[in-house]
């Protein structure tokens, strides 16, 4: 902390890095740390959007070492989260970490520990969509317009859009199972996912019947691993009638579309971002339609919304304020784990061609495994 101002360490300066920097400058806090194993682009953010006097590390375990760091945002590649999160936790730090997570289940008890010994929590990027549209549907859900949801319909498909080979070709580890972890489905999916759970309060999910596809032909250069998913679609029950259907693509041949519809007992909302915004419908008499298309009332992103919650460390009277002030914004670890038992569900169920209930599955393997 400087000044009454929440202190930040940044862990991987590539380019979400730039996304991160830019939410903490309109957010106000002090990004005082970069670090990045080429030290030299630490060196190009810390010029570009550092505090005066920030410091630049090759080394993550020494940029650890600042005491007046409050938090390390992590913006490696998946295979880093885990561990460079636990590390965080235990110098003391609050963490927002990116996405996915892990490899396993069984990893997120190491957070878990952590959080609890440490006193500290961590917070994941999945939340980002929370912001904008996402806040005014919050909003019409908590003034219950739509009454009780019994159906959520989610897609993103993208034509032919796969991270490190169709667009960002110099970070071709989103390709590669071992450092991303998984292809479309905790790259967007968990965004998502994370929208869907939010507005309906993160019911528990009971189990899955999925499809993942990786199946083109992909004909890359041998010296590039192409291993994960592209697509998948999946139906998701709860112990309720609420069911929730998603479908993520990287590559479908499908115009652009990306839409959330909630269908609720006495109206429905639709949110189709970057497309033509939020649609309210409610009935006001029995096929008597009021169709509403309201402006977002808050065009800020979910970045910024964390990073000027995360100035409630420095100025929060106990933790646990802070960590409520930080819960509605920011994904848990308790959330995340959840998406993450959601998509294991999802990967058992189109390995084993049946639908798959959290008892099917086994925290200890793989979360996301070969195709
Ligand atoms: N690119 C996007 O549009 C985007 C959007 C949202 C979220 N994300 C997520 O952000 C994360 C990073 O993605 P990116 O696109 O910025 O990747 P990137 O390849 O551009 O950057 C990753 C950076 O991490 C650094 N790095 C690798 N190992 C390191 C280590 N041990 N210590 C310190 N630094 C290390 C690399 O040198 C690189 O500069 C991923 O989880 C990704 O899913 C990316």
């Amino acid at each position: 902390m400087r000044d009454g101002r929440a202190a930040i360490g940044i862990v991987g300066c590539g380019k979400i890095s730039q996304t991160h920097s830019r939410a903490m400058q309109e957010a106000g806090v002090l990004p005082l740390a970069y670090c990045d194993i080429d030290e030299s682009l630490a060196k190009a953010r810390a010029d570009e959007f550092g505090a005066p006097g920030a410091k630049t590390f090759a080394r993550y375990e020494e940029m650890l070492e600042m005491e007046e760091l409050d938090v390390i945002a992590v913006t490696t590649p998946p295979f880093l989260h885990l561990d460079q999160t636990v590390r965080a936790l235990e110098a003391g730090k609050y963490v927002y970490s990116e996405k996915p997570v892990c490899f396993h289940l069984a990893d997120f008890q190491r957070i878990f520990e952590a959080e609890r010994a440490n006193g500290r929590r961590a917070f994941f990027t999945p939340s980002r969509f929370r912001a904008k549209d996402g806040r005014l549907m919050r909003e019409y859900m908590d003034e219950r317009r739509i009454g009780d949801v019994y159906r959520v319909d989610v897609k993103h498909l993208r034509g032919r859009g796969r991270p490190g080979i169709e667009f960002q070709p110099a970070s071709r580890w989103f390709a590669d199972r071992s450092k991303a972890t998984t292809g479309i489905s905790g790259d967007m999916g968990m965004y998502f996912m994370d929208r869907a759970f939010y507005l309906t309060d993160w019911p528990e999910v009971t189990s899955v019947s999925a499809q993942v596809y990786k199946q083109f032909p992909h004909d890359l250069p041998a010296d590039v691993v192409y291993d994960v998913e592209e697509h998948m679609v999946f139906l998701a029950r709860t112990d309720g009638p609420l069911t929730f259907t998603f479908e993520f693509a990287n590559i479908s041949h499908h115009a652009y579309h990306s839409s959330i519809v909630l269908l609720g007992m006495k109206g429905s909302l639709k949110s189709t971002i970057k497309m033509d915004g939020v649609e309210l419908r409610t009935e006001r008499r029995p096929n008597e339609w009021v169709v509403e298309r309201p402006a977002f009332s808050d065009d800020t992103s979910g970045d910024t919304h964390i990073y000027r919650a995360l100035q409630a460390v420095a100025t929060a009277r106990s933790d646990g304020e802070r960590d409520e002030i930080l819960s509605t914004l920011g994904t848990t670890s308790r959330q995340a784990y959840s998406m993450h038992r959601v998509l294991q569900m999802a990967f058992t169920s189109s390995r084993e061609r049946r639908e798959v209930g959290v008892s099917d599955i086994d925290e200890a393997a793989e979360i996301f495994p070969g195709l």
